[in-house]
């Protein structure tokens, strides 16, 4: 099949970045980070001392912001303005700060286009809250990724600490309460909150490795005619 899109949504820290970079090397696929999408506008928003919280302002901040959204699973790098900003998405102030800019309509609609552009380029691998529910409802496999709390913080917390993320929150207790604190604001959000599709495969990864979950994934994906 030379064109499909597969949905990985789901809450923080279930695995989904490495699942889905995985994925897309397998099947020789594009991938697409969203979240990485709503990191660079909240940073291009903080950078420009406009308050994140404040929706209207956000909005007419908008037309500014100038990035780039890699899709090779291989080179994710991120920049904003010309700057690689690869990093600095991580961060803490980043983290806290990407909740009410990703909970804004403006933000929403305006990143949708450019996300269902380029989520329907071919073969992809999209990761997000709303793909399969919204950015692409016609995708060839839905996968929504659960991992139970304490499994989510161990993950994050980890991953913080491999790619040595500035000012990230450091101790596990301080990752539990932010993965929450995202997560409920995500769910309850007006505008397409967190929410597996009514079609979505389930899959809890508490205990499964990353190459079981992806292993599960291509099992499902072949089913359907991707390989
Ligand atoms: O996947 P992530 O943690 O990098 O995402 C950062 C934030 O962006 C997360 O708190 C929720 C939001 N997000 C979203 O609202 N919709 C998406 N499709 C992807 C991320």
């Amino acid at each position: 099949m030379d064109r499909f899109v597969i949905a990985i949504d789901g809450p923080s820290g279930t695995g989904k970045s490495t699942v889905a970079k995985h994925l897309a090397r397998q099947l020789r696929a594009g991938y697409l980070d969203t979240g990485a999408m709503y990191r660079i506008v909240t940073l291009a928003i903080l950078r420009a001392g406009v308050d994140p919280a404040d929706e209207a302002a956000v909005a007419d901040h908008l037309p500014l912001v100038q990035f780039h959204s890699p899709t090779d699973p291989d080179r994710q790098q991120h920049d904003l303005d010309g700057d690689d900003v690869t990093a600095q998405i991580r961060g803490g102030d980043v983290t806290l700060a990407v909740t009410p800019v990703s909970a804004n309509p403006a933000v929403r609609e305006w990143l949708m286009e450019r996300q269902q552009q380029l989520a329907h380029t071919g073969r992809m691998v999209v990761e997000g809250r709303d793909i399969g529910t919204v950015i692409a409802p016609d995708a060839t496999l839905k996968v929504y990724l659960t991992a139970d709390e304490s499994e989510r913080a161990r993950r994050r917390h980890r991953q913080n600490g491999a790619v040595n993320v500035p000012a990230a929150p450091n101790d596990l207790d301080a990752v539990r309460a932010d993965l929450n604190r995202r997560d409920t604001v995500d769910s309850g959000r007006a505008t397409a909150p967190l929410r597996a599709a009514d079609d979505a495969i389930h899959l809890d990864s508490s205990d499964l490795t990353a190459d079981q979950v992806v292993e599960q994934i291509l099992a499902f994906a072949a089913e359907r005619g991707i390989n």
